[in-house]
């Protein structure tokens, strides 16, 4: 179900020749990802309810909604609310740290001063909340219009986002931004939003990394719990993924084949996650862009103990493939070792 409210379909003013960026803090952002948060908080924004950056980091994501809350004239009182730990709890966070704004942090170390100085010319616009995540709470009266969710990097922040959250999104108006929706490491992510496919419509199927979802009904308690504990099996996963290929067009479809990839390889190890790469790359028909060759790039480092453990906190704690799942898995090796022999590789 794709959306037909005209506000969304006929005008996506983040795609006019104009569109502004909002702000340039350095930060994990695409442009066009920018110029999305800018205009979604500018000219879609309504005020109904709260807006969230989930994940702020050293403060772009803030910037560029609190720089559109600033010129949209329908909602003075509100602010952008800031999570974040403001830990840098992994060697990527150290690493851009380092690069962008040398400094040198280790491990465990709080960048929140890095953060507090970015946003200081919208100081009056937020309002921050630090800490981790999973010991955060919402309160259950206010609503929340527009979500961005730039933080869900393990099935426990899935989990706390859907349940913490999604409950106070507005039927027929809230917003949500995957930002994570096309990196392969986050596969998770298209297989949550497809089994809660009626509940949401598809705005905007690709600014970068980021998918923009409407949402337009309640989800009844049970749905829930099944997206948030993420009780999928591997084929289910594998069909959701390919039904989130057919929903998002090109080339959004090519990025989601790396993250079926990283499914496999999640589940059954490196050399299935390797077969299953050769087969996507062949498969894929889209020009190289940044989207592609990030995914590329982590696909040629992945680890599938290393994934595991990420994602669940200890690999043992994945619940390992059932027989129908390896069936199913050994069915379609063969069937794409025999395909392959009539398509050429690109
Ligand atoms: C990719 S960065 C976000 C990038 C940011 N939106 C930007 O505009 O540059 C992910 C952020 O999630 C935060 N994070 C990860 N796990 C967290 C947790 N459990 N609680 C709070 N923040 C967390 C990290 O500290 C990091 O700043």
């Amino acid at each position: 179900m794709e959306s037909n409210d005209p506000r969304l379909t006929k005008a996506k003013p983040w795609l006019a020749p104009d569109a502004a960026a909002g702000s340039y803090a350095l930060g994990l952002l695409g442009l066009e990802e920018r110029k999305l948060l800018y205009h979604l908080a500018r000219d879609i924004y309504s005020g109904a309810g709260a807006i969230l950056d989930l994940g702020a980091f050293c403060g772009a994501s803030t910037c560029c909604l609190a720089a559109g809350l600033r010129d949209n004239p329908r909602a003075p009182e509100r602010r952008v609310h800031s999570f974040d730990s403001f830990i840098a709890s992994e060697p990527y966070l150290v690493d851009f740290i380092r690069d962008q704004f040398g400094e040198q942090l280790a491990l465990g170390q709080s960048f929140e001063a890095i953060f507090r100085r970015t946003v200081a010319d919208y100081v009056d616009r937020i309002e921050v909340h630090a800490g981790d995540l999973l010991a955060q709470t919402w309160p259950i009266s206010e609503p929340i219009e527009l979500l961005f969710v730039d933080i869900a990097k393990t099935l426990a922040l899935s989990g706390k986002v859907l349940t913490e959250f999604f409950p106070r999104l507005i039927p027929g108006k809230s917003l949500v931004v995957h930002q994570d929706f096309y990196h392969p490491t986050a596969f998770y992510l298209p297989v949550v939003m497809d089994s809660l496919a009626e509940h949401f419509t598809i705005i905007e199927t690709g600014r970068d990394s980021s998918v923009v979802f409407k949402f337009e009904s309640p989800i009844p308690q049970a749905e829930l719990e099944r997206a948030s504990g993420y009780d999928f099996s591997f084929i289910q996963q594998k069909a959701a993924l390919r039904r989130m290929m057919h929903r998002v067009g090109m080339p959004g479809g090519d990025y989601l084949r790396l993250g079926e990839c990283a499914a496999i390889g999640t589940a059954f190890g490196e050399r299935q996650f390797r077969a299953a790469l050769v087969s996507a790359t062949r498969q894929s028909t889209i020009a190289p862009c940044q989207v592609w060759s990030d995914g590329l790039k982590w696909c040629g480092a992945f680890n599938a103990v290393h994934i595991r453990n990420r994602l669940w906190g200890s690999a043992s704690k994945m619940p390992p493939p059932s027989a129908t799942d390896r069936a199913y898995m050994i069915g379609s090796s063969v069937w794409s070792a025999i395909a392959s022999r009539f398509k050429p590789a690109r």
